[in-house]
């Protein structure tokens, strides 16, 4: 059973019965507890009951992208939980409800700042700090991490908002300098003076700004292994991010990350995962998987996926993630034949990864309801039981969910289980059908801006991706322009390179497609484009009247809050609806079908 399983048997003890839990460490018994909890929430009987459990990857983390000054990028649910300023001396009585929550939901780690860090985490005031939300979380089974940056042994920055100064005194942060490493060294000490379990340093380096070796003309892997040597000794592990699109490694940015990282298989030290986002771009509503999965055998690859809504209607929408989470871990890779699922690559099974990590953007903050909208909390929720067993399936999730928060009436589970299984499509629809993506609105990403064309980055704007003219729309990724399609393996190279075998989903990703091409129900692409539109604005109203219709049934302040934000979602896809496709026609030049 491992550390963390745990065995639920019901039995008879000197003639009496029992249910026994059981399993080979403090820890797995928590979990236990709480799998017991779950069956007694959900309804469950527990005659004859007989499970055992334990978790199919190693790492199971959130990653906060918490702000010191207690923001939270791409946070839509208050503040920070994290209240700095008063520890370590006050300690906020949600610490433990969080680690509580966590721990129901099989998290073993979490990482509490932001990946775009401020180097003052690891001053020793704040390592003080750290230990105090250590101390808390750790009889529930959670590793304490954090978020550095790669040029913390330099001088603090004269300029407070640039990404590159440190909290040394050291004139450089080249990974191979003797005084570098050493720094890293020692401080990785001292944090393991105070924390004796820490988990390690998550590290966003050479991406969008932040600081890294690449600087020093180092690779990837000479970053990462420094910091692997500073931890090793300590038990700790390195994840070092790998969203990086520098432009230029390629003109197509989906490619960069995997031209950037393959070549460096083999090269990091034993206690360095890489961690990559589900796709290849940035956490879209729809994206294939990242072509990376199955193409680093010898890394342990980390799955990161984002819980927090940053392109899904932030914490306004409804929008059940489990789905999409699904979809990249069942996608079959191919990169070992057959069943070469992501799920295979991430669980360590299909490569014998010696460690193995999924961790998830958390969307939790100082709200009184933790997420912002209720429906939010299914997706943590989800979150923890997939990275616990990802052969949950969504609708055991989502029933699971219901019937601890809402309701165990038959009728209301059947309904809110319904609208929470199509949501995601939904929102795909009324954003970015078709393999559409990226046509947010700059900076904020909630609403839509098709338009968008001027930017520092070409591949910051819309127009880079949705690649509309009077010929017709998409991204041309086949053989015959950017090649994206030759980083999967086969059968998917050929499949998504060719328009007439692109599954539709992801149509537009992978092809520049004209306005009449004739679709799979018959329609032309233009007209399948406006179908879908309408079908995601529906969709969110049929939401909103099967909501309604459960008045009664659940707690009122509930219902209303639920009711008000199926209003705003509405309102919202249906902006997303007419401005995309009014601008889409500018190009087709074609009558947007009327479907209301
Ligand atoms: C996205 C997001 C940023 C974040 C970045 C990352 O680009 O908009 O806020 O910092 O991803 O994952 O590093």
């Amino acid at each position: 059973m491992g550390r963390e399983g745990f065995l639920i048997r019901s039995a008879k003890i000197n003639g009496v019965s029992a249910v026994v839990i059981t399993g080979n460490e403090d820890v797995g018994l928590l979990y236990g507890c709480f799998h017991l909890l779950r069956l007694m929430q959900t309804g469950q009987s527990l005659t004859g009951v007989d499970i055992r459990s334990k978790p199919r990857i190693q790492y199971r983390l959130l990653n906060h992208w918490d702000n010191l000054d207690g923001s939270v990028e791409r946070g839509y649910a208050g503040k920070s939980l994290w209240k700095w300023d008063e520890l370590p001396e006050t300690i906020d009585a949600r610490y433990k409800d969080y680690a509580r929550a966590n721990a129901s939901i099989g998290i073993n780690g979490t990482v509490v700042n932001n990946v775009n860090a401020n180097p003052l985490f690891l001053t020793a005031d704040y390592i003080t700090k750290l230990k105090a939300l250590a101390d808390v979380f750790r009889p529930y089974g959670i590793r304490l991490f954090v978020s550095i940056r790669f040029s913390s042994p330099l001088r603090p920055a004269s300029d407070r908002n640039s990404r590159r100064g440190g909290i040394g005194s050291l004139e450089t942060a080249d990974p191979l300098n003797p005084d570098v490493r050493r720094w890293w060294k020692e401080k990785a000490k001292e944090i393991y003076g105070s924390i004796p379990d820490f988990g390690g340093f998550l590290v966003k380096a050479n991406s969008e700004g932040m600081p890294g070796p690449q600087d020093y003309k180092r690779s990837h892997a000479d970053g990462a292994n420094m910091l692997a040597e500073a931890l090793a000794p300590h038990g700790g592990i390195v994840m070092w991010r790998a969203f990086v699109y520098d432009a230029e490694v390629d003109p197509d940015r989906a490619k960069r990350a995997h031209k950037e990282f393959v070549p460096l298989d083999g090269q990091f030290h034993a206690n360095v995962f890489v961690q990559f986002k589900n796709g290849p771009i940035d956490f879209q509503p729809r994206e294939p998987a990242h072509p990376v999965f199955g193409a680093m055998p010898k890394t342990p690859l980390m799955l990161e996926l984002q819980i927090t809504q940053e392109y899904l209607g932030h914490s306004k929408h409804l929008v059940y993630l489990a789905p999409m989470w699904k979809e990249c871990l069942d996608f079959d890779t191919h990169a070992k034949g057959h069943d070469s699922y992501v799920s295979r690559v991430v669980d360590g099974s299909l490569h014998d990864y010696s460690m193995t990590g999924i961790a998830g953007v958390a969307n939790t903050g100082s709200d009184r309801n933790w997420c912002g909208h209720l429906f939010a909390q299914a997706n943590w929720y989800a979150f923890g039981r997939l990275a616990w067993h990802h052969d949950l399936s969504s609708e055991a999730m989502a029933e699971e969910w219901i019937r601890m928060t809402l309701s165990r009436n038959g009728d209301v589970v059947k309904t809110v289980k319904s609208m929470m299984m199509g949501s995601r499509e939904a929102c795909v629809n009324y954003m970015t059908p078709l393999g559409l993506h990226h046509i947010m609105q700059a900076g904020f990403h909630y609403g839509p801006q098709p338009g968008y064309a001027r930017s520092s980055r070409l591949d910051w704007t819309s127009v880079y991706y949705h690649r509309a003219d009077s010929t017709g729309l998409g991204f041309d990724r086949s053989s015959s322009q950017s090649d994206a399609t030759s980083q999967y393996f086969q059968p998917w190279r050929e499949r998504f390179g060719h328009i007439e075998t692109c599954p539709e989903r992801y149509l537009l990703w992978f092809h520049h497609v004209p306005w009449d091409h004739k679709m799979e129900s018959g329609r032309t692409l233009w007209e399948e484009l406006c179908c879908r539109y309408h079908a995601g604005v529906n969709y969110v109203r049929l939401m909103r009247q099967k909501w309604a219709a459960l008045e009664g049934d659940i707690d009122r302040d509930i219902h209303s809050h639920v009711q008000e934000k199926l209003a705003t979602q509405e309102k919202d896809a249906t902006i997303w609806r007419d401005t995309c496709l009014g601008y889409f026609q500018k190009f087709s030049k074609m009558p947007v079908s009327d479907n209301n």
